[in-house]
């Protein structure tokens, strides 16, 4: 009787801690974090506990193997958005395998990048007794029936890669999306040595994420006040005119929309034999779409610089071949390990804070400024640092035992 009260103040008090960080109120993580007692999340919820599978479609559920059952336990759902952009099958797969690996049963889903599914799959895994959320979200405004559900239950959220605006959030795993951006800003700079253009003038035009993505934001505005001196002093011009946020999105961060657009812009504002010398696209799905276009209807015959970001294995191959001119590398990997550290400190009520970080043995930075789910609730965030791959440092990602490189010189993706 006595040992089921201790357990129940316990799991109450690391309830309370679970569920701190964004919504906490407090702004600190450390603060609303510590004093937490040591506890794990299997004794909220035992692994052993009955299942019932995920009724959404593509719901994939697993039992942690028998070898990695030391120092985890307990029921985990990862949301992914969509397995039709490369890198969420990337990243899907890293989560499930870290945290099976280290003794966590998992639900995973991807939603279609349609969010009243990605709704109802989380819905779902909350009917299935997941003990932590682990969500990257299609729309960031649109997942709150299932944040407060999640809230209501005392089921932690992490927000994984694009923040959701919603205080059940209670800490935020990502690259630092502001930086993407302006390595995208600054290649562009020092590749056409903007600094030293003199009476040089260039030809630009911008191609930006889905409006939905919070990330999306970030990413513009890092490229863009890199750039916007050179614009304004007229270094810069861009043709279109189209500099407009909503005006060069591309929902969905689809590639047939952003090439569409991109023939629009060509056709409408280069048909004439006008250069273009630059496109900054946001991402690499978006950058396939420019590049086609770039290929298929740009009368000119030089070199068009374009910018990406995540290292798909067709945008690896267009830099190899000189069609798509860099990259933003994010090792989503380690994305991944960050994730499953974050939950497992969580989930054995440690404080969350920057100490954290020496232990994920990844460099990463704790930023509790950055990111808001709701006005004037800071959300704590990981922010894992990006990279810029162009066709001379290749090498780098095979480095890193996730690529290899075939005889062709083209980039894999590692078995
Ligand atoms: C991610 C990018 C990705 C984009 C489209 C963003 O939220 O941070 O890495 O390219 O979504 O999938």
């Amino acid at each position: 009787m006595k040992r089921k009260l201790i357990a129940t103040l316990l799991s109450a008090t690391m309830a309370a801690s679970l569920l701190a960080g964004c919504g906490g109120g407090s702004g600190s993580s450390s603060e609303a974090a510590s004093g937490a007692p040591a506890s794990s999340a299997a004794e909220a919820s035992s692994p052993a506990e009955a299942s019932t599978p995920a009724e959404s479609s593509g719901a994939e559920e697993s039992a942690a193997s028998d070898a990695g059952t030391a120092g985890g336990g307990g029921k985990i759902g990862i949301s992914m958005p969509t397995q039709s952009l490369e890198r969420w099958n990337r990243d899907g797969s890293y989560l499930d395998e870290q945290f099976k690996a280290a003794g966590y049963e998992t639900v995973l889903t991807y939603s279609d990048n349609d969010s009243g599914r990605q709704v109802n799959d989380i819905q779902n895994m909350l009917a299935d007794g997941v003990d932590l959320l682990v969500v990257a979200a299609i729309d960031g405004e649109a997942l709150n029936t299932a944040m407060d559900e999640a809230a209501e239950a005392n089921v932690p959220v992490i927000a994984y890669d694009r923040l959701i605006m919603n205080d059940a959030v209670s800490y935020y795993v990502s690259f630092d999306n502001y930086t993407v951006g302006k390595l995208q800003g600054e290649f562009v700079e020092s590749q056409l040595d903007l600094k030293n253009a003199g009476d040089k003038t260039y030809n630009i035009e911008f191609t930006a994420g889905d409006p939905a993505d919070n990330n999306a934001g970030y990413f513009y505005n890092g490229a863009v006040d890199v750039l916007q001196p050179y614009i304004d002093a007229g270094t810069l011009h861009v043709v279109s005119g189209q500099t407009d946020f909503d005006t060069v999105a591309t929902a969905q961060w689809n590639t047939d929309t952003a090439l569409e657009r991109a023939q629009n812009v060509l056709s409408s504002y280069y048909a004439d034999g006008t250069q273009l010398d630059v496109w900054v696209c946001s991402n690499d799905s978006t950058a396939l779409g420019v590049a086609q276009a770039v290929t298929s209807d740009y009368a000119g015959d030089n070199d068009v610089l374009i910018t990406g970001q995540d290292g798909d294995e067709a945008n690896l191959k267009n830099i190899v071949d000189g069609i798509q001119t860099m990259t933003v590398y994010k090792n989503v990997s380690n994305e991944s390990i960050v994730t499953l550290a974050l939950a497992q400190a969580m989930m054995n009520g440690e404080t969350i804070d920057e100490s954290l970080i020496p232990s994920f043995g990844i460099e990463c930075a704790f930023d509790t400024e950055s990111y808001e789910t709701s006005e004037g609730n800071k959300c704590p965030s990981f922010l894992l640092v990006p990279s810029v791959i162009t066709k001379d440092n290749l090498q780098d990602l095979v480095d890193t035992g996730l690529y290899t490189m075939g005889d062709d010189g083209y980039l894999a993706a590692a078995q």
